[in-house]
């Protein structure tokens, strides 16, 4: 079935609709052209009780077993600037704007905020959801205020982003799975540069780049586009999901604990005054899992917080590959490390 809004596919298939690039297939797969439609989907073409997965650009969910219910991509794809005061800009995005899309876009049209995020893969609507963060900014820090459509109310909302609950790959959207379809993200950005230049390896690298002096916005993305593409694999090229595990949290008191048990352990302050954020990825690096590999399910050569698919690994293979580095780590440090990407189809 379909309409100008919407479009009805049985039985797709979602392997070329996750980075990880595993096998799995969505009973009904909806491509919605114009979120307006959704109301009328839901409260007529769909049961009540149906579960919904939005599917962006799949680059944070492992797909452990096939989705049940309904798959949901959102396919619109316009930006524009909604208000512009010369020193301030609001962009509106739809959700399924590509994220690095947005990236170049807000740069082409001289506006910073967004340079430190370049090269994250996924889409505009999937954002807010994890409260996507590199190299010290978090996309909650230029958000304005997000759209989306609340199911259970079958009604469109639309929150400032000190309602959106956001923390550390964290959000209402996230600790509310189903409820609501992220529809569209504002962002408030600068056209006066606030660069933020101060985690490690980007001064390093713009200074290997030849750029002496104060950088500009779109500089800095490239210095971030530089070390990504050393540090992290390219999904079109290795299947994987970025980070596969969060940072975790422990009390400063655990944390001195441990650093003085392992010294060299990174370190880094978070949020309060007794909070602690530890590395997963040198956790799981002095485990010894980097470059480790069981048939095509493995971790990364480059980075140890990414699981790779290197061809037919399935979810299941590759759920079974995390579940034993997260063993292994609770063992030698009595830390407990959770999954960053959504997994569908198993419990963690
Ligand atoms: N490290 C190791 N071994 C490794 C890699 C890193 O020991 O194989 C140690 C190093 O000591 C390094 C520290 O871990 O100093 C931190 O590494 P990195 O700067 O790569 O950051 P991260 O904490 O591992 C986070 C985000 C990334 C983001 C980078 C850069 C999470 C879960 N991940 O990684 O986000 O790109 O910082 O800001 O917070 C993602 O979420 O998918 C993602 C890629």
């Amino acid at each position: 079935m379909s309409t100008a809004a919407y479009r009805i596919v049985e039985n797709a298939r979602l392997d070329a609709r996750n980075t990880f690039g595993v096998q799995a297939t969505a009973p009904l797969l909806v491509e919605v052209a114009d979120a307006s439609a959704l109301p009328d989907l839901f409260g007529k073409a769909m049961p009540d009780d149906c579960p919904a997965l939005v599917l962006g650009g799949g680059s944070n969910l492992l797909f452990a077993g096939d989705p049940a219910g309904v798959v949901l991509a959102l396919t619109a794809q316009r930006i524009g600037i909604r208000d512009d005061d010369g020193a301030r800009a609001i962009v509106r995005a739809d959700a399924g704007v590509g994220w690095h899309d947005l990236v170049l876009w807000t740069l082409g049209h001289g506006l910073c905020g967004l340079e430190n995020l370049a090269l994250i893969p996924g889409t505009v609507g999937a954002a807010p959801i994890q409260n996507i963060g590199a190299y010290g900014v978090e996309v909650c820090d230029r958000i304005h205020a997000v759209e989306a459509f609340d199911r259970p109310a079958g009604a469109f909302v639309r929150f400032a982003a000190a309602d959106c609950a956001f923390a550390y790959r964290e959000s209402l959207f996230k600790r509310d799975p189903g409820r609501y379809i992220v529809t569209a993200v504002e962002f408030a950005l600068s056209r006066t540069p606030a660069l933020k230049l101060d985690y490690a390896g980007i001064g390093e690298e713009l200074q290997a780049m030849g750029i002496d002096g104060m950088p500009r916005a779109p500089q800095v993305a490239e210095a971030v586009i530089r070390i990504r593409r050393r540090k992290l694999p390219d999904p079109a090229l290795l299947g994987n999901a970025g980070s596969f595990f969060k940072n975790p949290m422990v009390a400063a008191a655990v944390a001195a604990g441990l650093q003085a048990a392992h010294p060299g352990m990174p370190v880094f302050r978070a949020g309060d005054a007794d909070t602690r954020k530890l590395s997963a990825a040198w956790l799981i690096d002095q485990c010894g899992w980097k470059g480790h590999r069981d048939g095509d399910a493995g971790v990364a050569e480059s980075h140890a917080l990414v699981l790779v698919n290197h061809g037919h690994a399935t979810g299941a293979q590759l759920l079974d590959l995390a579940r034993r580095i997260a063993a292994s780590v609770r063992e030698r440090f009595g830390v407990a490390i959770e999954p960053e990407p959504r997994i569908i189809g198993a419990r963690w």
